[in-house]
């Protein structure tokens, strides 16, 4: 493809596989991530979207509904099996969401350090657009949990009525920062899990007996440690096997390049300029820009037995050194294309974590290989696959602060969670300076070949149902339903 005037060509992504226990990294690179830039419209109206209608979520209205009045819910994830199959178990629906208590006595920006893993359930053939997901609570006891907030994760349904919950165990030690919201102590961050008991009746849905172990703290050597920066993120782990790899249980996790904090150097691989490039940077001036703080990571790990509670890490499957620090909430989707299975990696990032130079949307960007370790090649070239509307001509801003002259949806959604049939949740944050804490409405995005396109004929104007997970395996119920 011909270059979009005064920006470089994309870097060059075979997308082959390797052996995921190999240590080839790949690179989502400042010349992939420039092609954000590259898409955008330069001459819209400051304040509108300047992204294209294919990447753009659809404008959530700004009288959406509380899904819940007694808890803000953000991050949600659905009961799953091991191929990211939405399981309906006994004729329920379940999924999992962080939550934080409405009536505390914090706003919503201090919902992290109040973090804790609720649920909900709906029956299957419930009617998306009226039925309410019904809350079930906390899914673990109080003080019973690794750590004292819980983070992201994901849940799958195992033998029998046994679930595996693995989930972010974060740890602050500073009650003045719990309450504030930031600047004080740095949490710790392991993965865990909890093994309990699902059960379904008439009535709804309960869980019990959870069992909680510690998997994985991260090593300093391929994930960067509280010691190496306050700032690191090690979190959202997300489970899944392989039709390559038979028998073997994988985790994907948002990590850190591992280095002290500054001491990471950009790398004309972080770069990825083709040779005779006329829009390349120079790796100095790159360097010289303070980009080497942004150092985000996909990290794989894999399971050691078949109780899923001995864990080794493996390189991280995806860098972006010198373009963004957060690479949150990854998950592996695997679609078969032509015969041949592609291997889709979708994870969150915000505006506020790229680096110098760099500008992109609070939304999910995407890659596509041959395997769960491979060259991966950036979505729609860029990566970007669903951004909130946003003048990225303007300066790059942050939910709890945004300025009047931007987009007032450049917000409104995030946490993104690509389902099967390409159906994308995600929660609302800000729309038009209203907060949000409940479920966005899903909309729909259709890909292949690594190009995808939001489908406007889904719901209304591409709008589907706030909070719709539905299910598409049904588990248990003897069949009366
Ligand atoms: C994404 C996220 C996750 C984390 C959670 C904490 O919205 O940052 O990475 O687990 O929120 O609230």
């Amino acid at each position: 493809p011909a270059p979009a005037p005064g920006f470089p060509l994309p870097t060059q992504h075979t997308q082959q596989a390797f052996d995921p226990a190999s240590d080839f990294t790949s690179k989502w690179t400042r010349a992939d991530a420039r092609q954000i830039m590259a898409q955008s419209d330069s001459t819209v109206a400051p304040g509108a979207n300047s992204m294209s209608p294919d990447v753009t979520m659809p404008e959530i209205p700004q009288d959406f509904p509380a899904m819940n009045d007694d808890v803000w819910v953000w991050d949600t994830w659905s009961l799953t099996d091991e191929n990211a199959n939405q399981i309906s178990y006994k004729g329920w629906d379940v999924i999992f969401s962080l939550v934080a208590d409405r009536h505390a006595g914090y706003g919503f920006d201090q919902r992290h350090w109040n973090a804790r893993i609720g649920y909900f359930f709906r029956k299957t053939n419930a009617d998306p657009a009226k039925d309410k997901w019904n809350y079930g609570g906390h899914l673990f006891l109080d003080n019973t949990s690794i750590g004292n907030t819980e983070w992201s994760g994901s849940t799958r349904l195992m033998q029998g009525n046994h679930v595996n919950v693995f989930y972010t165990a974060t740890t602050f030690y500073d009650v003045a920062e719990r309450n504030a919201g930031g600047g004080g102590i740095a949490p710790d961050a392991v993965i865990a899990k909890a093994l309990g008991n699902i059960h379904a009746d008439q009535n709804g849905v309960t869980f019990d007996g959870f069992q909680h172990t510690k998997l994985l703290e991260p090593d300093g050597k391929m994930y960067q440690t509280k010691a190496q920066n306050a700032g690191f993120a090690f979190r959202d782990p997300y489970t899944f096997v392989d039709p390559a790899h038979p028998g073997k249980t994988y985790m994907v996790f948002e990590g850190n390049t591992a280095a002290k904090r500054g001491d990471y150097q950009c790398k004309a691989e972080d770069l990825g300029y083709r040779p005779g490039e006329p829009h390349a940077e120079s790796v100095t001036d790159v360097q010289n820009s303070g980009a080497y703080f942004q150092t985000a990571n996909v990290g794989l790990a894999v399971a050691d037995n078949k109780d899923l509670t001995k864990w080794s890490f493996l390189p991280p499957i995806l860098s972006g050194n010198c373009v963004n620090d957060q690479t949150e909430r990854p998950q592996i989707f695997i679609q078969n294309e032509n015969g041949k299975n592609k291997y889709y990696l979708f994870t969150i990032s915000h505006q506020f974590t790229y680096a110098a130079g760099m500008r992109g949307p609070d939304g999910v960007y995407g890659f596509v290989g041959d395997g769960i370790r491979s060259d991966y090649q950036p979505m729609n070239n860029s990566g970007l696959a669903l951004g909130s509307p946003t003048d990225l001509n303007l300066p790059s801003e942050s939910p709890e602060a945004p300025t009047p002259n931007q987009n007032g949806r450049q917000f409104q959604a995030y946490s993104h969670y690509v389902q099967p049939g390409g159906l994308v949740q995600s929660f609302i944050d800000n729309v038009n300076g209203v907060r949000g804490g409940s479920l966005s409405p899903t909309v729909k995005i259709n890909f292949r070949n690594g190009v995808s396109q939001v489908d406007r004929n889904f719901g209304r104007n591409g709008l589907g149902p706030f909070g719709y997970l539905p299910t598409n395996v049904r588990v248990g119920g003897e069949g009366l339903y």
